[in-house]
Formats: structure tokens, sequence, C-alpha cells
């Protein structure tokens, strides 16, 4: 049982206070608390079923002891809190007219149903209405501004329609009104100028229709304003500059179009403006960050022309940047020049499709930006070498840089980002090998090299475990995909339109057969190769059948070795999926380490390996030869029947 006092009771009374009350509202069962009683009983059992188990307590006539009620010091319901009780049914039988006293009245998070009945405008001192999260439906009755003391307003995430009563402006004291994630349609009423109490507007996710009323410049308390995502046109009202205390400005995805007013740059608390997807034009509002309050800018999806704004460049309190599929043009250095701030958390630059270029010797800024975790520039003019300042942006997570004229090298800088999660160089005219060093790139998971000029082959691949999906179509490159996971998955479409390119996918060639293809560059490099099944059975057969055979050693291991195998149940590790076996030969070896090395031939190494299953195979590591012969089956033939 709660009590609701008069906040003018000490501290020091409300336990006498308390008890008394408990007495005295077990006992006085006076008329009026007797009719709360049954119109909450009433209600109760026009609820579905399931909604009487947490209501179990409702029963008899004194409803300040039933769970979820809380009454004044005169016995009477002045709190109703059914948050997440699986309320199921309408509030058509409730019977506000009995209820005068209400004060808080929460039952959001619950599944009620049915539409808002209008005898709720008889609910003269409710403070709190709270019925987000169900699924009512209808439209918000007129009655609502009868609701004169009230102050939260919370009816989002249900499926409301119609209109916003213009009645709401009657509702003077509102501090917060949220109605988002509803259906509701028409204009933002004009009448919301008059509750210029407002601190919180939220009306995104719905289909509101009409331009923003100019009288929203009378709120001079509001500090959220959140319209995004509904169908609203005309352009921003000049007098939006009046919102003194506004801090988030959301106008994401609507219709609204024009110039961005001038006044929006008297916004001295702004932290959040968000103008994206939609049609609006001219230049990008300019000091937007008078205040040096402004953390995020999201200007992306418009028709904005001309340069960033210089006034950007020291906002040293911005936090994330989205200015992407716009008409912009200029330098990016001008705008972004001196902001390695270390109150950055994130700097989401994303300037793609507009025409930005850079003088990429000024990237030495941008690579100051030590907490810069996403660095978006796709799509744009910038040209030269990619700057290898950028290797010191040691906690990026995404680059891209695709769709623009890089030339050169990829430096091997980047190799130090090992953070890095998704790295896109695609559409450049990028030149020369993969860099080494990126395969020290641990983290990578995405990786986009495709449509350069890029060549040689892919064995910097071979450490980047982490990565699961790759794009390396119309590149130069050449020789055998490397075995690691996002070549496993890949599809012709990520690798077609190299020089050379060999492995198991279908529209490549196989490795073991394309011994035409040209390998040169890998002379001096080892492969491994898993044996193909039929060669596989036939080196296993000499351990199945217990042979004894002498093998030479590598040049530095001079003496000879006698091996004795026995390996029942040989045949049955080829079911096995080929990558396990692959990986568990791989780690029985230690990776190919030479303490498992039992024997060299003409073209590779042959290891010992004990599988988890108890079985022994030999293994062989195939060196690659000149004029890229991958694998000679028949010399390799011979050299099985050599060891035999
Ligand atoms: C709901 O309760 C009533 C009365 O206890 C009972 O007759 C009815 O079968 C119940 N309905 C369901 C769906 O459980
Ligand atoms: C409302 O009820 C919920 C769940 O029973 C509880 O967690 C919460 O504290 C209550 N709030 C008030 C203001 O009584
Ligand atoms: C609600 O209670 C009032 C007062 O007893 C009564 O006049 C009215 O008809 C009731 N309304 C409904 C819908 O039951
Ligand atoms: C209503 O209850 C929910 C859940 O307990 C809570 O999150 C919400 O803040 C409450 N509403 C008000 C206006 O207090
Ligand atoms: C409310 O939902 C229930 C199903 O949960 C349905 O039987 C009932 O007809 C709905 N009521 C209204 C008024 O739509
Ligand atoms: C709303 O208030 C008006 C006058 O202030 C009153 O006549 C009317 O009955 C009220 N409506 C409800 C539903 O209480
Ligand atoms: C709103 O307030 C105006 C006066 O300011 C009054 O004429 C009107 O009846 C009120 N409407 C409601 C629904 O309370
Ligand atoms: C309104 O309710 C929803 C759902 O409970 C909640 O997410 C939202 O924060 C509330 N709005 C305000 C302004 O408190
Ligand atoms: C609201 O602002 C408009 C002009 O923007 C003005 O005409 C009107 O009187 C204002 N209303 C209030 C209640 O301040
Ligand atoms: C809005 O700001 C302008 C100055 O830009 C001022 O003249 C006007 O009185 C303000 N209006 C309100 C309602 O505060
Ligand atoms: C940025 O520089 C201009 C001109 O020097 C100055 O007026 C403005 O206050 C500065 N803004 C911030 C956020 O430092
Ligand atoms: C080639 O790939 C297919 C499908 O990914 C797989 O079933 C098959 O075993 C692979 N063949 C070799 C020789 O690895």
């Amino acid at each position: 049982m709660v009590f609701i006092f008069p906040t003018l009771l000490s501290m020091k009374l409300q336990p006498l206070l308390l008890l008394l009350v408990m007495y005295f509202c077990a006992f006085a069962a006076s008329s009026e608390i007797a009719s709360e009683a049954n119109a909450l009983l009433k209600w109760k059992s026009s609820l579905e079923n399931q909604s009487h188990a947490s209501l179990s307590s409702w029963s008899g006539n004194n409803p300040c002891n039933w769970f979820g009620i809380a009454c004044d010091e005169f016995c009477s319901v002045s709190n109703i809190n059914l948050t997440n009780v699986g309320l199921r049914g309408t509030l058509q039988s409730l019977n506000f007219s009995l209820l005068p006293n209400i004060f808080t009245l929460n039952m959001s998070h619950n599944s009620l149903n049915g539409t808002i009945p209008p005898q709720i405008g008889s609910l003269s001192n409710l403070n709190t209405l709270d019925l987000s999260i169900n699924n009512l439906f209808g439209s918000i009755p007129n009655t609502i501004g009868n609701l004169s003391k009230l102050l939260f307003l919370n009816l989002s995430d249900n499926d409301l329609s119609g209109t916003i009563p213009f009645t709401i402006g009657n509702l003077s004291k509102l501090s917060v009104l949220s109605i988002s994630f509803n259906e509701l349609t028409g204009p933002i009423p004009a009448s919301i100028g008059n509750l210029v109490n407002l601190d919180d507007i939220r009306l995104h996710e719905n289909k509101l229709s009409g331009s923003i009323p100019f009288t929203i410049g009378n709120l001079s308390k509001l500090s959220v304003l959140s319209i995004s995502f509904n169908e609203l046109t005309g352009s921003i009202p000049s007098t939006i500059g009046n919102l003194s205390k506004v801090r988030t400005l959301r106008f994401i995805g609507n219709e609204l179009g024009g110039k961005i007013p001038i006044e929006l740059s008297m916004l001295t608390a702004l932290e959040s403006l968000q103008l994206a997807g939609n049609n609006f034009i001219g230049h990008l509002p300019q000091n937007i960050c008078i205040g040096g309050t402004l953390k995020n800018f999201a200007a992306e999806n418009n028709n904005f022309i001309g340069p960033i704004p210089v006034s950007l460049k020291n906002c040293s309190s911005l936090i994330r940047v989205r200015l992407q599929r716009n008409q912009l043009t200029g330098d990016i250095t001008d705008a972004f020049g001196v902001l390695p701030n270390l109150d950055y958390i994130e700097l989401n630059m994303s300037l793609s499709q507009n025409s930005i270029n850079a003088e990429t010797s000024n990237f030495e800024e941008i690579a100051s930006m030590q907490k810069l975790q996403i660095l978006k520039l796709g799509s744009n003019k910038l040209s030269g070498l990619i700057p290898k300042q950028l290797g010191n942006l040691l906690n990026l997570l995404n680059m891209s840089l695709s769709q623009n004229n890089f030339q050169g090298n990829i430096p091997s800088e980047l190799g130090k980002l090992k953070f890095l999660t998704s790295l896109d160089l695609g559409e450049n005219s990028l030149r020369g090998a993969i860099p080494s060093m990126f395969g020290e790139l641990k983290s990578l998971e995405t990786l986009n090299l495709s449509h350069n000029n890029l060549s040689g082959n892919l064995s910097s691949f071979d450490d980047m475990t982490s990565l699961t999906s790759i794009d390396i179509s119309y590149n130069q490159f050449e020789g055998p995909l490397p075995n690691i996971l996002a070549f496993h998955n890949a599809k012709i479409e990520a690798l077609r339109n190299n020089k050379g390119l060999c492995g198991n996918v279908t529209g490549l060639e196989p490795c073991s057969t394309s011994s035409g293809k040209s390998h040169n560059h890998m002379r001096k490099k080892i492969i491994i190769v898993i044996l193909p099944l039929t060669l596989g059975i036939l080196i296993l057969a000499l351990f199945a059948f217990g042979v004894s055979y002498h093998l030479c050693q590598t040049s530095t291991k001079k003496e000879d070795q006698a091996t004795n195998i026995q390996t029942p149940n040989i045949f049955a590790i080829w079911n096995f999926d080929g990558k396990m076996v692959f990986e568990n030969i791989i780690e029985a070896t230690e990776y190919l380490d030479n303490k498992h090395l039992i024997g060299v031939g003409g073209q590779g190494c042959v290891y010992k390996a004990v599988l988890p299953a108890g079985q022994v195979v030999a293994v062989k590591k195939l060196h690659s030869v000149p004029n890229g012969a991958m694998l000679n089956l028949k010399a390799f033939t011979c050299e099985i029947q050599a060891l035999t």
C-alpha cells in the first residue's frame, strides 16, 4: 500500500500519518471509496482472464490495499500504476468519472486495445498519463484538453490514428508530450504554441502532414523537438530561432524543403541538429556551433550545395557529422582541419556522393583525430596517394575511401589499424601488391578492394582469420585463394575479372589443374595444398598397410628416419568436412613445425599428423615450382611410388 501526501507534510509526520490513514481507510468505507472500488472491479471483470492473475488482490471495498493502487490521505484512489502486468482488454468499462482524484495513471507496457474513452477528460486532477506501448487505436479524444493539470502525456507506441486534437493547446502546464510511433495524420495543430511550458515534444514516426506551425517559436522552454519520419512539408519556420533552450532538433525523413533559416544560428544550446532525408536546398546552415555545444550534425540526403561551413572547423564539441549525398563542393580540409579534440568519441565523416576534394597533405590534421572510429569519405573527388597518416587513427573501426580517385600503392601503415572491422577501398585507381602488413588487420571482417589495378598474390590474407566478407573483383590478382573463411564463402562475383586466380569456387579454375596459369611471382613462396582425395588415399594407404619406409630429411637434418605407423579406419577421415580436416592437420602439426617433419620429396615436405580421433596421416606441403606447375600429378605419383 502506498500513500501520496501533499508535500507540505513534513517527513517526520509521514510515518505517523501513514499508520493513521491505513487504520482510517480500512474502516472508512465511505460511499465514495466504495464507488471507486466498484469502478475498478467492474473494469477488472471486463478484462481478459489473463489479466486477472496480476489483479488477484483486487477484491473487497478498500482499493487502497490493492496491487498497483495508491490512495491520498482521504482514502481516494490517487495513483494507478499497472505497468507491464499483462493487461488485456479495453478502457471502455473504466468509469473515469468515478475516479476524480487520480493524479497518476500509468498503464504502459500492456496489451490494452480499443479506443481512449472521451471520459478520460473527467480526470481533472491528472498530472501524469502514460498509456505508451499498448495496442490502443482510434483517435485521441478532444476531451484530452480538459486535463488542465497534466504535466506528462505519453501515448507513444500505440496504433492511434486521426489528427492531434487542437484542444491539446489547452494543456497549458504540459511539460512532456510524446505521441511517437502511431498512425496520426493531419497537421501539427498551431495551438501547440500555447504550451509554453513544454520541454520535450516527440511526434516522430507518424504520418503527420502540413507544415511546422510557426507558433512553435513560442515554446521558449523547449529542449527537445523530435518530429522525424512524418510527411511534413514546407520549410522550417524562422521562429525556430526563438527556441533559445533547444538542445535537440530532429527533422529527419520528412518532405521538408527550402533553405535553412538563418535564425537557426541563434540557437546557442544546440547539441544535435538532424536534417537528414529531406529536400533542403541552399547552403548548409552556418554558425550552428555558435554555442560551442554541437555534438551531432546530420544533413545527409538533401540537396545542399556549396562548401562545408568553415564554422565547423573549430567546433571542438563535434562528435558526429554526416553530410553524404548532397551536392557539396570544396576542400574537406577547409572544414575539418583542426578537429583533433580529445573529447571526440566518434566522428562519422560521411561525405559520400558529394564532390569534396582534398589536398591530401592536409590529411595530417584528420590523422590527428585520435578518437575517430568511423571515417567515410566515399564518392568524392579525393585523389593522390592514400595518406599513410591514416594508419595513425588507431581507434578506427570503419573506413571507406571508395569511389574516389586515389592512386599508387595501398600504404602498409594501414596494417596498424588493429581494430578496423570494415575497410572499403573499392573503385579507385590503386596499384601494386597488397602490403604484407595487411596480415596484421586481425579484426577486419569486411574488405572491398574491387575495381582497382591491384596485382600480385593473396598470401597477405593467410593470417586474416577474422575476415568474413571480401570483394577483390576487377583487379589483376593471381594465384590460389587463401584458405580462410572469407574465401570459403566467396562467390565468383567477388573474385571475377582478375588475372589468374585459382581455387575451389565455381567459375574459377581449381589450382591443382591450373598448371598453364602463371604463378611466377610465387616462385619462392611455399604453398600449403590440401591433397586431392585420390592422392590422399594413396599416401594414407602407405600407412594403412603399415609399411616401413625411409625418407630423406631436410638439408639441415641428414639422418634418415624410419616410421612404422598403424592406422585403423583411415578412410573414414575423408568423409569429414574438408576444412575441419585441414584445421585439425594444421593444429596437429603445430602449423607444420619441423618437429613433425617425416620427409622431404621433390615437391615438398611430408609431415606426420595425429588427428584428434587418433588417426595418423601424412601431409604433404608443396613448394610451388617455376613456370607455375602447382602440382605435377605424374611426378607426384612417382614420388609416392618411390616412397613405397
Ligand atoms: C475466463 O474465465 C471465465 C470465468 O472464470 C471462464 O468461464 C472462461 O472459460 C475463461 N476463459 C478462458 C479463455 O480461460
Ligand atoms: C509501478 O509498478 C512497477 C511494477 O510493479 C514498479 O516497478 C514501480 O516502481 C511502480 N512505480 C511507482 C511510481 O509506484
Ligand atoms: C459512470 O459513473 C457515473 C456516476 O455514477 C454515471 O452517471 C455514468 O453513467 C457512468 N458511466 C458509465 C459509462 O458507466
Ligand atoms: C510508467 O511506468 C513505466 C514502467 O514502470 C516507467 O518506465 C515510466 O517512466 C512510467 N511513466 C511515468 C510517467 O512515470
Ligand atoms: C482486443 O483484442 C482482443 C484479442 O486480444 C480481441 O478479441 C478484441 O476484440 C479486441 N478488442 C477490440 C475493441 O478491438
Ligand atoms: C471538459 O470540460 C468541460 C468544461 O471545462 C466540461 O463541460 C466537460 O464535461 C468536460 N468533459 C469531460 C469529459 O469531463
Ligand atoms: C480550451 O480553452 C479554451 C479557452 O482558453 C476554451 O474556450 C475551450 O473550451 C477549451 N477547450 C477544452 C476542450 O477544454
Ligand atoms: C514514452 O514512452 C515510451 C515507451 O514507454 C518511452 O520509450 C519514451 O521514452 C517515453 N517518452 C518520454 C518523453 O518519456
Ligand atoms: C505565439 O507566437 C505567435 C507569433 O509567433 C504570436 O502571435 C502568439 O501570440 C503567441 N502565442 C502565445 C500564447 O504566446
Ligand atoms: C522571437 O525572436 C524575435 C527576434 O528574433 C523577437 O523579435 C520575437 O519577439 C520573438 N518572439 C517570441 C514569441 O519570443
Ligand atoms: C570559432 O571561431 C570563431 C571565430 O574565431 C569564434 O567566433 C567562435 O566562437 C569559435 N567557436 C568555437 C566553438 O570555438
Ligand atoms: C569445393 O567446395 C565444395 C563446396 O564448397 C565442397 O563441397 C568440396 O568438398 C570442395 N572441394 C575441395 C576439393 O575442397
